[in-house]
């Protein structure tokens, strides 16, 4: 515990410090990027850096959208207006890419280096976490790696001039959540490498949840459930996706869909950063975008092709059709919830909200806040002598419209 307060400590100086101003985007052979160290690239939108969730000692390298006051301001000062309204941006909050997300580093003591043969690595205070890129033969190479105004990291190998010879690996061949314009779906026909993105397991957890987003041989954007269709899209057909939201280009924004021998691929570019331009797939079965009008959540009342399942109208014990409001957060207080029924790690909110919908029995269901995994009741019992309780810790979800 002392060791979380220590670092939270220093989170805090970190914040009153407010370093996200960088000399350089570039980390050269030799040098490490490690504590509060950070990348950032030359228009000043983009940072890389360490990063901890919550409470949680593990850290992970992502790259971020910089502040405002950085992007417009080339002085030192701090405004603090600027990071209210900032703060109130989900896509301007989270990592836009997340480099370790399967491998959080255990301690405090993680960095970022690039070795003498050009090998890519993250490490913690006990060794190697994740080699990002390991050169094929072990030649010395002359490598750097940059944080391009794009927000991609590219891993490049330098002639003795210092112009580059080739680069090595690039970060926007490995998507995490989110598409920043610029970024491809789809597949490199050529290597077999495809772009998809899929969401974290929970909003503190980045390792690989249960959705992702995948551009198919068809033409249509998917969204898969563990490898099961969740939600599909028409085909491309006159500048978009037929059967989505998804506008064609406007001034602002322009769609590009490629189809030719090397590669089958989405992306889009936008005029600004400004809107903190984003295409996220979310933990619970999403797409929400800021710059792009695509936001989709599987409600029954999609026309299809859109959502594939319909589990939430076929449940007889329940009254009309599935809708936001079917659901009670956070618990009513003065009910205890008995009965339950524990599911591991590998199910998270909405498989909780899927099977106490599809189950007659089922009354209420409850997530756990830090972790994945969750608990199904079915019985509620009102307590008549209770007092104001919220078990804000673990929050209850009811289900409404139930009959049985
Ligand atoms: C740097 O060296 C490479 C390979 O030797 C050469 O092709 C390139 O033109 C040189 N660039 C400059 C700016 O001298
Ligand atoms: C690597 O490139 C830099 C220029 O960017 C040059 O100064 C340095 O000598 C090169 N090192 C090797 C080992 O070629
Ligand atoms: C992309 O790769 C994943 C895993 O390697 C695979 O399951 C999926 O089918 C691929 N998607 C396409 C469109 O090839
Ligand atoms: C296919 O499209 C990509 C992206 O526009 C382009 O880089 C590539 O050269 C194209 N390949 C062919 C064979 O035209
Ligand atoms: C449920 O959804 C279906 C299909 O969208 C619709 O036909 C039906 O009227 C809805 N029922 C209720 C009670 O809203
Ligand atoms: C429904 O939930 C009850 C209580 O948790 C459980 O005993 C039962 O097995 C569930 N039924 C199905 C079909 O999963
Ligand atoms: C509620 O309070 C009454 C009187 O204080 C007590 O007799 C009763 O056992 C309590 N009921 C429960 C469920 O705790």
């Amino acid at each position: 515990m002392a060791y979380r307060s220590i670092f939270l400590i220093l989170f805090l100086i970190y914040l009153f410090k407010n370093p996200c101003y960088s000399e350089t985007d570039t980390l050269h052979q030799g040098q490490e990027l490690k504590d509060w160290d950070e990348l950032i690239s030359s228009n000043k939108v983009f940072s890389l850096k360490l990063f901890s969730i919550g409470s949680m000692v593990s850290l992970y390298l992502g790259v971020f959208y910089c502040k405002n006051e950085i992007r417009n301001s080339q002085s030192h000062s701090y405004q603090t207006q600027a990071s209210d309204e900032f703060s109130n941006n989900e896509f301007s909050n989270n990592a836009v890419w997340v480099a370790n997300r399967n491998n959080p580093i255990p301690d405090i003591y993680g960095k970022l280096i690039i070795d003498f043969n050009g090998k890519l690595s993250i490490l913690s205070g006990g060794g190697t976490v994740l080699d990002l890129f390991s050169p094929t033969r072990l030649v010395a190479r002359n490598a750097t790696v940059t944080l391009l105004n794009t927000g991609n990291l590219v891993l490049r190998e330098l002639h003795p001039n210092g112009s580059v010879m080739q680069d090595l690996w690039q970060s926007f061949d490995h998507p995490t959540d989110t598409l920043l314009p610029g970024m491809k779906l789809g597949i490199n026909l050529k290597t077999g490498h495809n772009w998809s993105l899929t969401a974290w397991r929970n909003d503190e957890l980045p390792a690989k949840g249960l959705f992702t987003l995948d551009l198919i041989g068809t033409g249509q954007m998917v969204v898969l459930r563990q490898g099961n269709i969740h939600w599909i899209s028409g085909t491309w057909k006159n500048s978009r996706f037929e059967n989505t939201n998804l506008l064609v280009s406007g001034p602002d924004v322009r769609l590009h869909y490629v189809s030719n021998e090397t590669e089958q691929s989405f992306t889009y570019l936008t005029r600004t950063y400004d809107s903190y331009p984003a295409l996220r797939m979310h933990q619970d079965g999403q797409l929400k975008a800021s710059s792009l009008n695509l936001n989709i959540f599987c409600l029954p009342n999609n026309d299809p092709p859109g959502c594939a399942e319909d589990i939430f109208k076929k449940s007889k014990c329940r009254k009309g059709n599935f809708t936001d409001s079917s659901i009670i957060g956070s618990g009513e207080r003065c009910y205890s919830y008995l009965d339950e029924y524990i599911y591991d790690d590998s199910y998270n909110f909405y498989d909780c909200l899927r099977i106490c919908w599809s189950n007659c029995s089922c009354v209420a269901f409850a997530t756990r806040r830090k972790r994945v995994g969750c608990k199904t009741f079915s019985k509620m019992v009102y307590d008549p002598n209770c007092t104001d309780r919220a078990d804000e810790s673990r929050p209850f979800y009811t289900i409404t419209n139930h009959e049985g």
